[in-house]
């Protein structure tokens, strides 16, 4: 047991992004984390590989540029959103990629701190900011949006059955003074919602986990470092996401559909009028998940699954 994020899947990332065979070339973890998989990376590739690592969190960056010491000029650091990989690629001077892996949401040491907010079982600020250099904070939305937009995001990013009567619930307990910490929100949620008696989940999550997805704009995210990860890739390199809910997982399957499909015309229409190619071959038909004996060790990894293509130039 160590004090760091415990990694997920690792056999199949590094299966996946093909390392051990690669001699040379970059490879970016775009959410850096604790460098638990971009340790496994480093030890698994050959010597001329290198280790881009990028987080948006700084203290993550700050961990894992110890933990990841001992590899030297092997690994660089980026404090950034892997949304912008093309602008962050040009700064380091870095044409092409051979891999990308996005190990999507938070990590233990995230939601184990209760300064950052992420919680609902732990009393701190309602923050839930991922950079602390970002302006809005979880806080800050339930203040500044308006009923439908917040119901939209409890709804959307939660997949909330009770969006409408957790806003008002909030509202009535704004009219008596601002809501800003995790467990006074916690309880305002258990209060608004009626969990069936043997629900597996804590009223909160799903709010919880709506707030973060807005106050990051997770999705957004991860649909741009998708798309703009086809222009950096080079022929054969590899693209593994690992996400931990429905809504992400959903992104990639469809985004990698569409790009293994290539043409995007009608299917009424005869022939081929868009002339898109396909850009990538999917090397996982089903995502890949933890096995019983992981989730046993790690439980955080139960809901993980990973998908991984290849990306193709026809
Ligand atoms: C699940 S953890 C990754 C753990 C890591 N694989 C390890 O082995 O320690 C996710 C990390 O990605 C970061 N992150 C999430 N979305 C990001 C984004 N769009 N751009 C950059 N970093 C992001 C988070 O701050 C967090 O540190």
């Amino acid at each position: 047991m160590t004090d760091y994020h415990e990694p997920a899947l690792c056999e199949k990332v590094l299966h996946y992004l093909n390392a051990a065979a690669r001699k040379e070339g970059v490879i970016v973890d775009g959410t850096l984390g604790d460098g638990g998989h971009a340790e496994l990376i480093l030890r698994n590739a050959g010597p001329g590989c290198r280790v881009l690592g990028i987080d948006r969190d700084a203290s993550a960056l700050e961990r894992a540029r110890k933990r990841l010491a001992p590899f030297g000029g092997r690994v660089g650091f980026v404090h950034g959103n892997f949304s912008d990989i093309k602008g962050i690629l040009r700064r380091e001077g870095i044409v092409k990629i051979s891999g990308l892996l996005l190990d999507l949401g938070v990590s233990s040491r995230q939601i184990d701190n209760p300064e950052r907010g992420f919680s609902f079982m732990r009393q701190g600020p309602l923050d839930m900011r991922m950079n602390v250099d970002d302006k809005t904070t979880a806080a800050g939305l339930l203040e500044t949006l308006s009923d439908t937009e917040l119901e939209f995001v409890f709804k959307t990013f939660g997949e909330e059955r009770f969006s409408r009567r957790i806003v008002r619930a909030i509202r009535k307990a704004q009219a008596k003074g601002p809501v800003t910490e995790t467990l006074q929100l916690s309880q305002i949620l258990v209060n608004a919602v009626s969990a069936p008696r043997h629900a597996k989940i804590h009223p909160a999550t799903r709010s919880f986990q709506a707030l973060r997805i807005a106050v990051n704009d997770e999705l957004e995210s991860l649909k741009t470092g998708l798309r703009d990860s086809l222009d950096v890739l080079e022929e054969g390199g590899r693209l593994v996401a690992i996400s931990f809910h429905s809504l992400e997982d959903r992104i990639v399957k469809q985004f990698f559909r569409t790009e293994e499909k290539g043409c995007v015309c009608p299917p009424r229409l005869p022939v081929c009028v868009c002339g898109r190619k396909r850009t990538v071959r999917v090397l996982t038909p089903k995502p890949a998940t933890p096995s019983r004996k992981e989730v046993q060790d790690n439980p955080r990894a139960s809901s993980a699954k990973l998908r991984a293509c290849e990306r193709v130039y026809v």
